[in-house]
């Protein structure tokens, strides 16, 4: 939804670029807010070592000085072939989005919650994000555009999800952050010819604080087994395939982005989700079968039926509505099938707690 007033459109690019960051499609990343109390309920008893190590390392705060863009990095690094800006500005936006939107999140927990404990993981975790969205922004400058965070929280739509929903999106969120930066930043330093840009240069460290939050919402959810059986056991499915199947249809469309790196968007997808379904092992009771190519060619339905529409909304008239139902109807349909494809049940114990080696 644009929220902007379209005068402001057009004239200002630090508006162009928040204007970009306050859509809500299905893939751009969304702002959450969710039940409070709720989550005030929850226990984290069962895992207390763990979690006071956890704090331990969030209160140590290793990156803290981490993310200054340095005195002689101030000149200008958006001088990019044009397809490639366009494709890195989209990453740049899409990824302060995401950053932001776990900042607002956290931040409103701290907040809202009573529980000491989480106030306090929550306000570490806020800390991070703020850190990682403000940074992203000191890049950004040199576009000639910024994100007014501030605006973006006070006008980007919300999405209410219930506390365990908030787990499952944003464990998986946070890990797949981690693989992510850590897969491009292992690429860029094998082969530094291609870093197109200084900001891969960060990644590595700032993985890591990916990695800690993701940790801390396993030992959340593993303290509260109910969150891991039964009917739960269908919605982490869902969330499994939903945010797997986001990655790889938005992935595609910055074919020139992957490119410039040397890897192809369907390469650094397998190799992201891998390893993003190799450390899921330590929470959630099964992975999704990423060995099947069934499950690939899914995804790639799905890319196409959403680029198609993607294409329908350009055109205008009833035909164009109709046919961006069908198309939607039938990306339904693939999902589902998809859903219904076996699973591979986890075997490793459950008290498995995975370090940041990869
Ligand atoms: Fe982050
Ligand atoms: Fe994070």
């Amino acid at each position: 939804m644009n929220t902007l007033a379209p005068e402001f459109k057009d004239t200002n690019p630090i508006n162009i670029a928040t204007d970009m960051a306050l859509q809500n499609t299905v893939l751009s990343p969304r702002f959450y807010t969710t039940d409070f109390d709720e989550l005030d309920n929850m226990k984290i008893d069962g895992l207390r070592s763990e979690w006071d190590k956890l704090m331990a390392e969030f209160a140590a705060d290793p990156n803290q000085s981490h993310f200054q863009r340095p005195d002689d990095m101030l000149k200008d690094y958006s001088k990019l072939p044009e397809g490639l800006y366009q494709e890195f500005l989209d990453f740049l936006i899409s990824s302060i989005t995401s950053e932001f939107s776990g900042c607002v999140l956290y931040a409103e927990i701290k907040k809202k919650v009573n529980n000491p404990e989480f106030k306090e993981l929550f306000g570490y975790m806020a800390r991070d994000e703020s850190r990682h969205a403000g940074f992203i922004n000191q890049w950004l400058k040199d576009f000639g555009i910024g994100v007014d965070l501030g605006f973006l929280a006070r006008t980007k739509k919300y999405t209410f999800f219930k506390p365990k929903f908030i787990f499952y999106a944003t464990y998986l969120s946070e890990k797949i952050g981690y693989a992510r930066y850590i897969k491009i930043f292992r690429v860029v330093e094998k082969n530094p010819e291609i870093r197109f840009h200084p900001i891969f240069l960060w990644f590595e460290k700032w993985c890591n604080d990916e990695f800690r939050h993701g940790e801390a919402f396993a030992v959340i959810m593993r303290s509260n087994p109910k969150l891991l059986t039964g009917i739960n056991r269908y919605w982490i499915r869902f969330f499994l395939l939903a945010v797997f199947a986001t990655m790889y249809v938005r992935d595609h469309s910055r074919v020139e982005f992957h490119q410039a790196l040397g890897v192809s968007p369907t390469e650094y997808d397998r190799e992201v989700l891998k390893l993003t379904s190799e450390i899921s092992k330590q929470v959630f009771p099964f992975t999704i079968d990423l060995d099947n190519s069934k499950v690939w060619e899914k995804f790639e339905r799905l890319r196409q039926l959403s680029d198609r529409i993607e294409e329908l909304k350009e055109q205008s008239g009833i035909l164009s509505k109709l046919q961006q139902l069908g198309n939607g109807l039938l990306a339904g349909i693939t999902f589902v099938s998809l859903y219904m494809m076996p699973v591979i049940p986890n075997e490793l114990p459950v008290n498995l707690r995975l370090k940041p080696v990869w």
